[in-house]
This record gives C-alpha cells, structure tokens and sequence, in this order.
C-alpha cells in the first residue's frame, strides 16, 4: 500500500481563454478531477484543486488578430464565459485563475530568470519563419504546412492535430504564413533552448522506470518520445504577446507559452494561499496534473524537466490524461461548431448538470476516443438515472411518509437479507473508492450506481407494501434498512453528482456525513426527513430529436461554407507488432450473391490464392452482386470466423468509403497475382 500523503494539489489543464467550453473538456479533464478532489474531501483529507485561464500563445493573438480587437479583449471575455461555466458544472476550483496577473508574470519571469543563471539554457542563434509581408516572426500557429508525419495539411507550426506529433515550424512542408498567406522566409533569431537530451537519462528513470503505473496512454506516449530521442526545444519566442524574457537585449521576445501556462499552476497556487509553498515543495504534497491527451508531452516531459532544473519544487506523482470524446462519430470542432457549448446545454437542460456530468463519466475516454451521442445520453438519464437511482430514492423516501409520517422508523431485528444489503453498501464504497484513487472513474461510477441497483431489487423483492397489513414492524426494518441505503447514496455519490446529493442532502435532512463514517447508521431512528422530490426527469424523444437536428444545421452550416467534411479522427496508436499480426491479401471475387432476408448482405466466394472462402460483407446498398464479380480485392485473412445470418464468414473484405459514404472497391492499381501479401 501506498502511504497516505500529507496533502494532495491537484492541478487541471489552463483552457485558452479563446473560446467557449465544451463538453469535450468537462470529459478529458475537469469532470474527472473534479470527482477526485471531491473525493478526497469526503475522505477529510487537505487538498486544493487549480485551475485557470492560460491567456498567452498564438491562438489568442490571431483570434485577436481575426476580430480586429486586442488580446486583452479576448482573454477578458473568455476568461468569465470559461469561469461561469466550470462554476456552473460544479467543478469545485479552489482557484480558478489566469496566467496574465502580475503574480504569474513576476513568477514565471523568475522561473526563467533561475534557469538562466544556473546555465540551463542553450543560447542559440537558428533559423526561423517570418512573414515578410507582415514584417513579424512567425511562431508555432502562426504558420501551417503538411504535416512530414501523417500528411495532415492544416498541421501547425507547434504541433499536427490529426496524429499529435510535436513539431517544429521548420518540419513542415509547404508553410505559409497564416498572416497574410504568404510563404515565409528563414531568419536568423536568437533564442533559448531547454537542452531535454540532457536529461534524457533521468526521464528514462523517472517515467519508464519509476511510474510504470501511469496510464498506458501516458506511458506510452512518453516512451515512444524517449524513444525517439529528445532534442533541444526553444522556450523563447519573438512574439509581441506573452510573459517579457527577463534578460537585456532580448526585446520583442517573450516566454513560450508552453514554459509559462504550467508554471501557472504554481502561480495560482501562491496567489491563493501564503502556504502555497509547501504545496509545492514538500515531498509529502502528492502532486497530480489532469489533463487531455493532446499535453501528454508537455507535463510529463518538458515541465517536470523544468521543475527538475529549477530544483526546488517536487514532481507530479501521476498524469492522468484522458483520451478525446467525440461527437456523434465526428471529432468536436470548435470553427465547425461540431460541439455542445456548456453554456448552451445550460440553457436548454436547466438544473440538469449532473445528467451531462454523469453520461460524460459513464462514457469517459479514459483508454480511447469515446463518441457522445444524444442518443445514449437520454437513455443514460431515463433507464439509469431515473429508473435506478432516482427511483429508488424516491420510492425509500415516499414509503416513509407514507407509512411513518416522514419518521425514519425503529427496526425490529434484522433478517440476513436486510444484513446483506448493508453490506453490500460497505463493499461496494470499498471498490468505488479503490476505482477512484486508481483513476478508472467509470468503473467508480459503474460501482456506485451498484449501490441504488441492489437497493432497488431489495425494494422490489420485500414488496413492504403488501406486508404493511400483516407485519408493520417488517416494514419498518426494510423501510429503516432503504432509508439508510438512500443515505449512502448520498455520500458516496457526492463526488459525481454534486447537484442531486445536495438536493438528496436537504430533501431527506440528512446530517452531514463523510466518506468514512458509519455508512449504514447515518438516519437515526425518529429523524424526520423533508418532502420527497423526484431528483430526475425523463427526457422525451422530442428534446433529443431538436439537439440533433441542431447539429446537423451547424454541419449544413459548415459544408456550405465550403469546408471539407469531418472524417473520423485517427485512431489510436499500435504497435508494430499489432500491424504485423494482420494477414491481408489480394484475393478476386468468384461469385456474389444476396443472403435472403438480410438486406444489406451480400455473400461472396473468393479466391485468396491459398484457397477458395466465403466471405459475407454489409455492402448491398452500395452494389449489385454481378459488378463485383471478377474484381480483385483486399482481404483481411486471418479475421476470427464469424456466422452472420446463418453464413460462416471466413475473413473480410476491405472497402473504402468516400465522403459521401459511398463504398468503393481498395484494390491494387494494377492486377496482380491472386493471393499476393499485402503489407
Ligand atoms: N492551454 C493548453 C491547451 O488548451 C493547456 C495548458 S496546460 C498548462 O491545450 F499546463 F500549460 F497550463
Ligand atoms: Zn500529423
């Protein structure tokens, strides 16, 4: 067992204050970090939970730029818009700050300053982009190309978006200035550079060594990085907007915004507390930075390599990034307005933040890209959250008005299933809480809902109310054994839904309890509860189906506007070995024909070279049996046997699929023997 920290800092990614939240963010980072400090809490443990703006970097000077106002208008406007908001979910911020108050100047300034004469640096003169047309250096987004790694041509001069490789303005192919469209040109630049070779070694130690149990998103992504080898990266720009480099002669540069944003987290920390040191320098503060995946590099590799060369704060203890969330199978854009905007949901589903809350847990991508869909989100609400949890509570609730004037009744002896249940409460905040300390915040979900489950079916199999006749004073033990379940709920679920456990809380009057207390006695007998309120609503078909289509007039909207469609973001990283498992082949289709009674079937023979196979493909809205018959296609070989429809498909055909979601044939661009490898 791991010993229990003295004290834990929880930090969160600063968003740019360029633009609204998303649900994309509740989902990669505040919601999980906001249901661990919640947790902590409730387990009486001292902790502080950071967040903040970050108001420098290229996106804010061309959102600027773009609206003909200065940066300071923008950060201004969105820097409330974002703090409502978090405020509005419940994301409990001990701070929520912004990385252009003095403190944070004077800090970061510092930071840079301690590196500098401790001989960090690498001073260096290089060559970098300028816009000749807009007379100014042309830093990170500041210029797009084609990505060298993946082909993405919107990749920008700091980082591809399609497959987050982390780039340098100069690996880009075909740059252009997004200034004035203009190709750029090299000039020399002096700048300073965090030497991260030399530390390759000690990373190597600390993450692949020491923190084999970082998540392996987060593990993997920091090794394919060591890797590769680290090199010199520039922490200096020559930028107009951002912290002043604190040295003589360095006019018109300012600090990355990637040195500055994370000493944020320390900033923000100081402007809240005299204390802040010894949230930062004292080994027993266990450290944690929540993040999305897209800053893996940065916090697990470029900061800590800061903090290591400054020397006198501690190191994060765990980065727990999560993947991306979709929506409804395209990637969340926020110029293509593919989004649910926080501040919109509010409007539309008032009082109802818990609901996205819960469905954006439920469906955390904490391994993979998860896809929100309306769909799922109403029935999370109404087989789950109204059916299981509010009903039960509702149901404990109402009985005992109904049978004991709203008193918590006196139980009689307890029966070995009245026993069960409670226990069932202890081990179930046993495995939510060991979820939540690991991370797996589903699974912690997932444990709690367990919880109303089992109350529900205990409800439901002592049918107290045809006993009430009969045997009152059973009644009052199942009623008193409910009424307590409902009193866990409480607590246990306070870490995910904050809104429904305060409305529970002052519903049933309930004492204030901690995670730890005596789960199972909190309502004493003779404690009288408030009226019962249903603490969720249905969501009709009606509401879902006007989000759709809200959608789909923002993605009408988009395409008019002459923007390509959206495929499906990349799909997550394999490993060679994964690749080299797949057996594909080109194979040529003998006979085609319809599976009868299955519409979009069609059933293929085909010659793989090394046999003759059936192979049942979903393709017949897209051609007639005979077109394809003769072709050469891709087959993957070595697929599980599958039987659809009755048919024992031996492997799969391989299609492509246009932007109009048409299906064409993937076959070599000449013919080629039956059976050639592909690969
Ligand atoms: N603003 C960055 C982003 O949205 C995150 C900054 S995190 C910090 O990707 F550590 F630098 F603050
Ligand atoms: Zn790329």
């Amino acid at each position: 067992m791991e010993k229990t920290p003295k004290r834990y800092l929880i930090t969160t990614a600063l968003p740019y204050a360029n633009g609204p939240l998303h649900i994309g963010h509740l989902a990669g980072v505040y919601v999980p970090a906001d249901i661990y400090v919640r947790y902590l809490r409730g387990k009486g443990r001292e902790v502080l939970l950071i967040g903040g703006s970050d108001e420098h970097g290229v996106p804010i000077a061309i959102r600027a730029r773009e609206e003909g106002v200065s940066p300071k208008e923008i950060i201004d406007r969105y820097h409330e818009l974002i703090k409502h908001s978090f405020k509005d979910f419940g994301i409990s911020f001990d701070i929520y700050s912004r990385t252009s108050n003095p403190t944070h100047y004077a800090l970061s300034q510092e930071f840079f300053t301690t590196l500098y004469r401790k001989g960090v640096f690498v001073e260096q003169e290089s060559e970098q982009y300028y816009d000749p047309e807009a007379k100014q250096f042309l830093a990170d987004r500041y210029i797009v190309g084609t990505c060298p790694h993946c082909g993405n041509e919107k990749a920008y001069g700091d980082q591809c978006e399609k497959c987050g490789t982390s780039l340098n303005a100069t690996d880009l192919i075909n740059p252009k200035s997004r200034l004035s469209g203009a190709a750029p040109q090299l000039r020399a630049t002096k700048h300073w550079f965090l030497p991260l070779e030399q530390y390759q070694a000690w990373l190597e130690q600390w993450i692949l060594k020491d923190h084999q149990e970082w998540k392996p998103n987060v593990y993997g992504q920091c090794k394919s990085w060591l890797d590769l080898g680290l090199h010199p990266r520039a922490v200096t720009r020559d930028l107009d907007w951002g912290v002043p480099v604190p040295l003589p002669n360095a006019e018109g540069k300012v600090l990355y915004v990637w040195f500055d944003a994370p000493i944020g987290y320390i900033s923000a920390t100081k402007e809240l507390t005299p204390d802040w040191e010894k949230f930062w320098k004292d080994e027993d503060t266990k450290l944690v930075h929540f993040i999305g995946k897209d800053n893996i590099v940065f916090h697990c590799i470029v900061f800590p390599t800061m903090l290591k060369a400054h020397g006198d704060y501690i190191l994060p203890d765990n980065v727990p990034a999560n993947e991306f969330m979709n929506l409804e199978g395209d990637k969340i854009s926020t110029s293509g307005n593919w989004a649910v905007w926080l501040h919109e949901y509010l409007e539309e589903f008032p009082g109802q933040q818990d609901v996205l809350r819960y469905m954006l847990t439920a469906n955390m991508p904490e391994t993979k890209d998860n896809d929100f869909t309306w769909r799922e989100f109403q029935s999370r609400n109404n087989s789950e959250l109204v059916a299981v949890l509010g009903n039960f509570v509702n149901r404990a609730l109402v009985l005992c008005h109904k049978y004991f004037e709203g008193k918590v009744p006196s139980p009689e002896a307890l029966l070995e299933e009245d026993r069960a249940v409670l226990e069932m409460v202890h081990a179930q905040r046993k495995l939510i809480e060991e979820a939540i300390e690991s991370y797996h915040f589903r699974d912690a979900l997932r444990e709690y809902m367990q919880v109303a489950r089992v109350g529900n079916k205990y409800l439901a199999d002592m049918e107290p109310w045809k006993l009430w006749g009969a045997n009152p004073a059973r009644v009052a033990s199942i009623i008193y054994v409910s009424l307590q379940v409902t009193a866990a709920l409480c607590v246990l679920g306070r870490p995910f839904l904050p809104f429904s456990t305060d409305r529970l809380e002052a519903m049933a009057r309930l004492p204030k309890a901690l995670w730890d207390d005596d789960l199972t006695g909190i309502l004493k007998p003779g404690h009288e509860l408030g009226q019962a309120e249903l603490l969720f609503a249905r969501i009709e078909d009606a509401t879902i189906e006007r989000q759709i289509a809200k959608l789909q007039a923002a993605k009408q909207a988009n395409e008019a506007k002459g923007n390509k469609p959206d495929f499906p973001p990349q799909k997550d990283l394999i490993d060679f070995e994964t690749f080299e498992a797949l057996d594909l082949r080109v194979g040529r289709i003998l006979t085609a024909e319809r599976v009868p009674k299955a519409n979009k079937l069609l059933k293929f023979t085909v010659d793989t070279g090394i046999d003759r196979r059936t192979i049942v493909s979903g393709v017949a809205e897209h051609f007639a049996p005979e077109e394809l018959v003769g072709k050469q296609v891709s087959v993957v070989m070595n697929l599980k046997p599958k039987v659809i429809r009755g048919v024992e498909s031996q492997g799969m055909l391989i299609f492509a699929q246009d932007a109009d979601g048409k299906l064409v044939v993937v076959a070599p661009n000449r013919e080629v023997a039956d059976g050639a490898g592909i690969g």
